[in-house]
């Protein structure tokens, strides 16, 4: 059964859609692993990333709003909105701007928080070996949603001052979820981005370190722009044997072996996931 992974953070420009796709890209193209994204954001610069370019099939939008209104939907319907993405392998389901209005749609839906989990359905993520969820910048719907699907999740935190004061509240988001809809749920790290050699970053990382040293990946991301010139041309940036692409390469690695580690917990009898 595929993992299926939030990358969520309620603030913008954090590096959660650069994430989506390196990460991705970096798994699929230097592990082998075959990878599903899911564009939560309306504002879709995943889809964009990926160059998705307008086309007959639904995208994500579509497969909410009939499920929002109880139709029991298909893994055939699901499938059909998958796209491929030929330069890196990547599988993905692309969002459109009305996917702003899924938030309306889903507010009178029964079990409106189980919408995407009821997308994400077994027949479709047993296929895959990593699901991950772009998620948008907000801690409304759709985000209940991705974490009620996922059994993991990350957070890219950029290292800064007030980046870090906003991740109170997502992790009590994160607590509340788990006590609730999602008990499977799991912070499996939090991933300091945009680090640079200034006192602001090295503070960051130490605030990071003291306060969720337990679940912050070791992988650290740097700044660089060589980010904005990826999702300009549309390359991985694990393509490049530049800092970036080694770190997301460095990342998957990382990744992947701590849901090694989680799945040997969860098989062996004393494990408490
Ligand atoms: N490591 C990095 N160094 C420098 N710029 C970055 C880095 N990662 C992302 N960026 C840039 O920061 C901006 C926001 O990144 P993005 O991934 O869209 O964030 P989010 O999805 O959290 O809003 C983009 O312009 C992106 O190119
Ligand atoms: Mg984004």
């Amino acid at each position: 059964m595929g993992n299926i992974i939030a990358i969520c953070n309620q603030k913008g420009g954090v590096a959660k859609t650069t994430t989506a796709f390196n990460l991705g890209a970096a798994l699929a193209l230097n592990k082998g692993k075959k990878v599903l994204l899911i564009d939560a954001d309306p504002q879709a610069n995943l889809s964009e990333y990926l160059r998705f370019e307008e086309d007959p099939l639904p995208t994500l939008s579509y497969l909410i709003a009939d499920v929002a209104q109880n139709t029991l939907i298909s893994a055939e319907t699901v499938g059909r909105c998958i796209r491929h993405h030929k330069m890196t392998g990547l599988y993905y389901i692309p969002a459109a701007i009305d996917l702003a209005n899924a938030e309306t749609i889903m507010a009178t839906a029964l079990s409106r928080e189980t919408i995407l989990k009821r997308i994400l359905m077994p027949e479709i993520t047993k296929d895959f070996d990593y699901i991950l969820i772009d998620c948008l910048p907000s801690l409304g719907s759709l985000l209940i949603n991705a974490l009620t699907a996922a059994d993991n999740m990350i957070i890219p935190v950029q290292t800064q001052k007030f980046s870090i004061d906003g991740l109170n509240a997502l992790y009590s988001l994160y607590l509340q979820i788990r006590s609730t809809i999602n008990p499977a749920l799991h912070l499996t790290g939090i991933l300091a981005t945009m680090a640079d050699h200034t006192v602001v970053t090295r503070t960051a990382l130490q605030t990071l370190s003291a306060d969720y040293g337990e679940v912050l990946f070791r992988t650290v991301i740097h700044k660089s722009v060589d980010a904005a010139k990826s999702s300009e041309s549309g390359i991985a940036l694990c393509t490049y044997r530049n800092r970036l692409g080694e770190e997301y390469i460095a990342l998957a690695d990382e990744l992947d072996a701590l849901l090694v580690q989680q799945q040997e917990l969860k098989l062996s009898p004393v494990g408490t996931n």
